[in-house]
């Protein structure tokens, strides 16, 4: 009997140890890991830089709390909000709390209520974020939801457009949706949404949880497309397997965050901030961010050549280190095929195999990956047509 509520469909492996790319269970069965604990590790598993900064900041001090000035806190919200040329960062301790925290800001900052999101779009399991969320399965038998968010089809302008009223906040957007499918934003489609937001006034609230912290080949995925949003959300990759998540802002907003306002006893923990840091000081380097895009092209490439005749592959979408191959079979079959095979992969939705390799990942472990995935779907296919 477990002591522990069942929120999680658990898969069938206890780990003993990871490392780099690899994970092994208590069984002594190997691992190659293109989960990165959803989107976490994307250094791969302990990366010693990392590993090095906690076990210093452990010597330290490990929790204060924020009625103290951290020089550390201070350090990685410059880097985070350099990197998202922005100027100010609130510490919190995951995605949904940062999220929560920004639609309070939006709120705050606008004095207005209405948010817009996306269908199939995801923002966390708090109420705010649950709200904010398009998908009914995630609110089921949890109602009522917080009022004024109105949920319009991805990558569709015209509707947004009915949407844009003058009691609209903000627009709340993933780059790609990353639970809901997989889903890849239109270049187009975000020109437009930017465009809207600027010319009435709406702040534009970017959900970068997931695809943030070099998972795409840049510091935040929005950066492909020249968006300048107001807020942005960071978690996930962010310290490393660490708690911590940020809302990062623009100057204007300083004030609405006075004081009072705002906080959180764990946000900004110091083992936390370390690891952050020394996450960022690799991650946000050139030439790692360039790297990033080479073994994503590679991976696509070969993706896309081995699989888009397979009956069972209905399409191959993706950008950086974030992938998914949309399938026309119960992706939980396949995913349970792969790990009996060595390979640890995600699901996004029902019918997406979601890959999101560490972005650390060698070539030829790369190729290890892409033999177990071309194997099981191909073998998987045979049965299934
Ligand atoms: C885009 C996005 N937003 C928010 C969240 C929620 O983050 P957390 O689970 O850290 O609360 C997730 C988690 O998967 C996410 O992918």
């Amino acid at each position: 009997m477990s002591y522990l509520f069942p929120t999680y469909a658990r898969w069938d492996v206890e780990p003993e140890k990871a490392i780099g790319s690899y994970m092994t269970d208590k069984n002594g069965k190997e691992y190659l890991d293109f989960t990165s604990g959803i989107g976490v590790c994307n250094l791969g598993h302990q990366p010693a830089k990392v590993k090095e900064a906690v076990k210093k900041q452990l010597d330290s001090f490990w929790h204060v709390s924020n009625l103290f000035t951290m020089e550390q806190q201070e350090i990685a919200a410059k880097i985070l909000a350099s990197a998202a040329e922005m100027d100010a960062v609130f510490f919190s301790n995951s995605g949904a709390e940062a999220n929560e925290g920004a639609i309070k800001l939006a709120r705050k900052a606008t004095g207005k209520t209405k948010i817009i999101t996306f269908e199939n779009s995801f923002h966390g399991r708090t109420f705010a974020t649950m709200s904010a969320t398009g998908q009914d399965k995630i609110k089921q038998g949890f109602g009522p939801m917080l009022e004024k968010f109105v949920y319009v089809p991805f990558n569709d302008i015209e509707v947004l457009k009915t949407e844009m009223t003058e009691d609209v906040a903000a627009v709340m957007i993933e780059i790609i949706q990353g639970e809901g499918g997989l889903n890849v934003g239109d270049a187009s489609f975000f020109n437009e949404l930017q465009k809207l937001c600027t010319d009435n006034h709406i702040l534009l609230i970017v959900d970068e949880i997931q695809t943030g912290i070099g998972r795409t080949g840049k510091p935040f995925a929005f950066q492909h497309y020249g968006l300048k949003p107001d807020i942005v959300t960071s978690a996930k990759g962010l310290g490393s397997g660490f708690p911590i998540g940020a809302i990062i802002g623009k100057e204007y907003l300083k004030e609405y965050f006075g004081p009072g306002s705002h906080g959180s006893t764990f946000g900004g923990n110091p083992l936390s901030v370390a690891a952050s840091i020394a996450t960022m000081n690799i991650v946000f380097q050139e030439a790692f961010l360039k790297d990033v895009i080479v073994k994503a092209n590679l991976l696509m490439t070969e993706l896309q050549n081995s699989l888009t005749s397979s009956p069972i592959v209905k399409e191959i979408r993706g950008l950086g280190l974030m992938i998914g191959i949309e399938l026309t079979v119960p992706v939980q079959t396949i995913l349970s095929e792969l790990r009996s095979n060595g390979l640890l992969a995600l699901p996004a939705g029902d019918k997406v195999l979601r890959l999101l390799p560490p972005l650390t990942i060698s070539d030829s472990e790369l190729e290890h990956g892409l033999s177990i995935i071309q194997t099981v779907l191909k073998e998987y296919s045979k049965t299934a047509v």
